[in-house]
């Protein structure tokens, strides 16, 4: 704890020192107790948080532990620093296209209606089927209250917050992603896959990710996400479930030259990558432009990510759409980006990067 403790400070002290970054707090090491815990719940007589209902056995300064990562991670309105994950309005998010910096922002859960499928505007989909649901009382939001649990596993969704998959204390794993071992907090629950290789581009500033500064996923996420869901979409009995984690094999060639619905075989190989279908490949670097090889794998992040985004389950694109020019069209909610504006609206689901469904001649390019 000691070492860990000096670690941190040099870095602090480090991170200080260099211009133009964010104001350092984690530094992948245990940042200063008093950002996260109070003993008294008392500064110069008065009580550092008035919404700190009876206490608080975790010694937080907020009433649970994600509120307390929300004092920071959450945008105000006078904050703009990159590494928020929750913004205060769903249609207009710090960072355009509410992608984050890859992981998707929490504020969907805020929204009324995310469903842009065919009877949208009459039969909503409410927020918190955006993605995670994490339990923050100073969002007003609850647990989901569909699924109880994690589906595929038994992560109680009462239970999911910022450090059902982030360590408070740091960590050098890929943002600070809990490891192999128990999880920090009141809930116990064991993790037994590791944290996933990758590179996360900078949080210092409110850009996006784009085709050429994106995430880095090299190997592992599918097993992590299996923490809590099990082997999710494998075959399960006779029920057929999309493949995660297995190598692309001819797939990988559609990738490299599907460029859109109208032009489902002019791609350049060399740029073919779309950040918005993400796949994992042990030489991906966060500049990476090229498209994948044979033995590239897809992921759960291929399609899903990992906080929320303003389609159902947190898909990369709405799963929902037949033209993704209809995303945001019902629902009124935020339109995700047609990676392919050159196809308009005749572009359809990004499942064709891969499969090349939306032509007559089917699979029809090289
Ligand atoms: C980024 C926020 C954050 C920082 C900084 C932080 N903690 Fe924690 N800590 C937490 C959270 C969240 C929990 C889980 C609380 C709960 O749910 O009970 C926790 C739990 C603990 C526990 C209970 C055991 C466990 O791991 O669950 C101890 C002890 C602890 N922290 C000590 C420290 C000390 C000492 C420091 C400073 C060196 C520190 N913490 C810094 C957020 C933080
Ligand atoms: C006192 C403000 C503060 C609190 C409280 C706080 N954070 Fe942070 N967090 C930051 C800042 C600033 C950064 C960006 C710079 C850095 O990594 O230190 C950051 C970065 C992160 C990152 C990205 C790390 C990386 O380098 O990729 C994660 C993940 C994260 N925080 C999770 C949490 C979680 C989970 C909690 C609650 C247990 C929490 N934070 C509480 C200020 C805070
Ligand atoms: C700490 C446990 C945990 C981990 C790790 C985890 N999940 Fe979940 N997940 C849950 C729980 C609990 C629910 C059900 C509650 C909810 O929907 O928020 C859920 C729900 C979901 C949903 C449905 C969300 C919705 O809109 O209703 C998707 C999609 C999902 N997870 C994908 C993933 C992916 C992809 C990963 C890896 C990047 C992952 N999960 C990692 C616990 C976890
Ligand atoms: C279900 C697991 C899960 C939960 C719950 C979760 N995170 Fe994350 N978070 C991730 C993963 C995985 C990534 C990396 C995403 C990527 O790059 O694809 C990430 C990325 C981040 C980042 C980097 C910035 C970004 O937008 O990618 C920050 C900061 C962060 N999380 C903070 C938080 C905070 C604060 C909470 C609670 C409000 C939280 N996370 C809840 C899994 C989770
Ligand atoms: C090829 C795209 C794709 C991949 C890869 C993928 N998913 Fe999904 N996922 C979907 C779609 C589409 C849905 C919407 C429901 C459906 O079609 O079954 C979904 C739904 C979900 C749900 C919500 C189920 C519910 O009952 O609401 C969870 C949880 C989930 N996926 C987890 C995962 C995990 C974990 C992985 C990795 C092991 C993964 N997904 C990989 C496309 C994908
Ligand atoms: C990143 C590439 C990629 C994306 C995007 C993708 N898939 Fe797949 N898909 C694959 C791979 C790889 C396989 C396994 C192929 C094999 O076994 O030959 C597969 C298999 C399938 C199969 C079974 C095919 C068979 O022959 O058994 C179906 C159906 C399918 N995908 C549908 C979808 C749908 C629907 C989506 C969008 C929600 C989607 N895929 C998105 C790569 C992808």
């Amino acid at each position: 704890m000691r070492r860990a403790l000096l670690v941190s400070l040099v870095c602090l002290s480090v991170g200080l020192l260099m211009t133009g970054t964010v104001y350092a707090f984690h530094e992948s090491g245990v940042a200063r107790c008093s950002g996260c815990h109070t003993m008294h719940n008392s500064q110069n007589g008065v009580p550092i948080d008035t919404a700190h209902v009876g206490g608080n056995p975790g010694l937080l300064i907020r009433n649970n532990s994600t509120d307390v990562c929300l004092s920071c991670h959450a945008q105000t309105a006078t904050s703009s620093s990159g590494y928020k994950v929750w913004s205060l309005n769903p249609l207009q998010p710090m960072i355009a296209g509410g992608t984050g910096h890859g992981a998707g922002d929490f504020v969907f859960q805020q929204e009324d209606n995310i469903n842009d499928g065919s009877s949208g505007a009459t039969s909503p989909i409410p927020g918190y089927k955006s993605g995670h649901t994490v339990v923050a009382p100073s969002k007003g939001v609850v647990a989901d209250p569909t699924l109880t649990i994690g589906p595929g596993g038994n992560f109680p969704s009462s239970q999911l917050g910022c450090i059902s998959c982030h360590d408070p204390h740091g960590s050098e794993a890929f943002r600070m992603l809990n490891g192999v071992g128990e999880i920090s907090g009141q809930y116990s629950y064991t993790f037994t896959n590791g944290a996933p290789e990758a590179d996360g581009i900078s949080l210092s500033s409110t850009v996006g990710e784009s085709n050429s500064n994106h995430t880095a996923y090299k190997s592992g996420m599918s097993e992590w996400c299996a923490n809590c869901h099990g082997d999710y979409h494998a075959y399960q009995g006779s029920d057929y479930y999309h493949p995660s984690g297995v190598p692309m094999g001819s797939e990988s060639v559609h990738y490299q030259y599907y460029n859109g619905t109208t032009q489902y075989e002019t791609g350049d190989p060399a740029t073919s990558y779309v950040a918005a279908i993400a796949f994992e490949d042990p030489d991906m670097t966060i500049s990476t432009t090229s498209g994948p090889g044979n033995s590239s794998k897809v992921s759960c992040v291929t399609c899903h990510r990992a906080h929320a985004t303003s389609a159902p389950d947190a898909g990369r694109w709405d799963f929902n759409v037949q033209f993704l020019a209809l995303d945001g069209v019902a629902s009124g909610s935020l339109p995700i980006a047609n990676p392919w504006p050159a196809s308009g609206a005749e572009q359809r689901s990004a499942c064709n990067k891969c499969h090349v469904k939306d032509m007559h001649s089917e699979g029809a390019n090289p």
